[in-house]
């Protein structure tokens, strides 16, 4: 019997070291830590459960049969951040460069398709050289499983995808297709084609970095969320993150136990609006005010700055703020704001998370370029996100809320449950300056008819009283009592039910 126990050992013993030491410092060597040292960093201590750790490829090609080494290049499993349920699967550099093959594929399926039974999350850890080049189409095959499950398990289970070194050819689309990419800088890409067949095809030169690299991503892609310095950091803020997280759409999301109470007044937010209606301010502030203990959780904050998306709590339970921001382009909606948002909003709203949306918009971005690349398409996804969401969705109005962008940002025609204005709010369909010139056109000339139009304007549409009185607004509140209000209206909206008609699927424009 003991001689059985020990061979157990030695076999679990050579599944562990993967491809070898040599490799294993390899993947030191370029700063990166190794499939399993990663899970132990990112689950609690000891909780992880391996499975299919002597699983073997099927390859009989290219001279591949030779070679067999336990795990085939992925570890899976499960185990818990912070006592929650979550199912990993990593990716192991060091066997055949973390190449997916036909059973490689067949491990990850097995604990996405256990993660949807049971209802937990799946993270992700990739690091592989992609398709694995013996195997051919089966393990393209491997590839589709994989996405397929992605796909059925999107708005069930929350999918986050870390990449931790390359994630080249069609392997980025299982990511892609999975709630949030966090990337490590400097040793992580992702790309259809990599820089040698862009330059083959279109003459471009450009680093693997440059064309798919952490901060191409998570600036001008926003293919990604969020970009780490290295894998540990990577690793816990995830654990951080999955705090806010529901393990599925049948749960509702996890309570933090603060000592912030819910009606704090914040005496500085009476101040935060500044006296000339063009300046601008930090929205990050407010929100950070009314969030417990300050602790907000920003996502894609590198990409179009002029709106702020993210999760924080309200009495220990999670909420997802959405914020315009007036520091960039003034706050205005366009195309990139438009699109990031959207898919937050819907993400809140399959995993029944609050909304919380702090308004300061003063349109649309206009011009040709916005135009030209679909801004009427781009701006609908917001607008349907916000319209289909059927969870608590909170407005404040602080500032700005005119035209188009006051009726898409989550405003009462939208469904919105509670919807206030601080006494600083303007709501009207655009800026008294431009609606003067449109409809006193005649009076061009005379600039102190004008003056005179513009503090009419004004005076009727400078306030939220318009909007108040005819029922858009339900109260106009002091800024120092944001916190309670949200807090109160959150506890009213728990037991809120609605329900959109029947139908097969909507038809958000893609
Ligand atoms: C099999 C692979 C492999 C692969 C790497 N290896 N990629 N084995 N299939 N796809 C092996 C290497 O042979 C090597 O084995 C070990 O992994 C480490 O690779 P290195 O090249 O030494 O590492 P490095 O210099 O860090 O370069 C990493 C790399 C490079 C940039 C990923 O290996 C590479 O370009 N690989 C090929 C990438 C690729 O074209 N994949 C197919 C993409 S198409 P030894 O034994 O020497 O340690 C695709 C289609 C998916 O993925 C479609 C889904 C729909």
């Amino acid at each position: 019997m003991l001689a059985i126990l020990q061979k157990l050992e030695q076999k679990r013993a050579a599944a562990k070291l993967g491809g070898g030491q040599k490799r294993i410092d390899a993947q030191h060597s370029k700063g990166k830590l190794t499939a399993r040292e990663r899970i132990e960093v990112l689950l609690d201590e000891g909780s992880f459960e391996e499975v299919d750790m002597y699983v073997e490829h099927n390859c009989t090609d290219f001279g591949i049969d030779a070679e067999h080494i336990p795990g085939d290049g992925v570890v899976t499993g499960s185990g818990t951040i912070n006592g929650r349920l979550v199912f990993v699967f990593s990716q192991d550099f060091t066997v055949f460069g973390g190449a997916l093959s036909e059973r490689h594929a067949q491990k990850i399926c097995k604990i996405q398709d256990m993660a949807l039974k049971v209802g937990a999350p799946v993270i992700g850890l990739n690091d592989s050289g992609g398709a694995r080049i013996q195997e051919g189409v089966a393990s393209l095959a491997g590839y589709a499983e994989v996405f397929q499950r992605n796909v059925l398990a999107s708005g069930v289970v929350p999918q986050i995808s870390l990449i931790m070194g390359p994630c080249a050819g069609g392997a980025v689309y299982s990511p892609a297709m999975t709630d949030f990419i966090f990337m490590v800088k400097d040793s992580s890409y992702m790309f259809v084609t990599g820089p040698e067949v862009v330059k083959t095809v279109t003459n471009e030169v450009v680093t693997q970095e440059e064309l798919g690299g952490a901060v191409t991503h998570t600036t001008k892609s926003s293919v990604a969320d969020l970009a780490f310095e290295n894998d540990i950091e990577a690793l816990l803020s995830t654990r951080d993150f999955f705090d806010f997280l529901p393990l599925s759409n049948r749960e509702h999301g996890p309570t933090r136990p603060t000592n912030d109470p819910w009606d704090r007044n914040d005496a500085s937010l009476d101040t935060l609006i500044p006296d000339n209606a063009n300046k601008p301010y930090d929205m990050h502030e407010l929100i950070r005010k009314v969030v417990d203990e300050a602790d907000f959780f920003e996502v894609q904050p590198n990409h179009a700055g002029n709106i702020i998306i993210g999760f924080g709590r309200v009495e220990g339970r999670t909420v997802g703020i959405v914020a315009n921001q007036p520091m960039v382009l003034a706050g205005c909606l366009d195309i990139n704001s438009s699109k990031k948002a959207a898919r937050f909003v819907r993400f809140c709203d399959a995993f029944d998370i609050p909304i919380i949306t702090f308004v300061d918009v003063p349109g649309f971005l206009p011009g040709t370029a916005q135009e030209h690349n679909g801004i009427i398409k781009h701006g609908a996804k917001l607008l349907f996100a916000y319209a289909e969401a059927t969870v608590p969705k909170i407005t404040v109005i602080t500032r700005k809320a005119y035209g188009g962008a006051y009726d898409v940002m989550s405003s009462k025609h939208l469904r919105g449950d509670f919807n206030y204005a601080w006494p600083t709010a303007e709501i009207a369909v655009m800026g008294a300056k431009g609606a003067v010139e449109i409809i006193f056109r005649k009076e061009a000339g005379n600039a102190e008819a004008l003056a005179a139009r513009t503090k009419e304007y004004e005076d009727r549409f400078a306030n939220p009283f318009v909007a108040a009185s005819k029922g858009f607004i339900d109260e106009v509140i002091m800024p120092h009592s944001t916190r309670r209000r949200i807090a109160l209206g959150l506890r009213k909206l728990r037991n809120k039910q609605l329900e959109n008609p029947w139908k097969k699927h909507d038809n958000i424009p893609l």
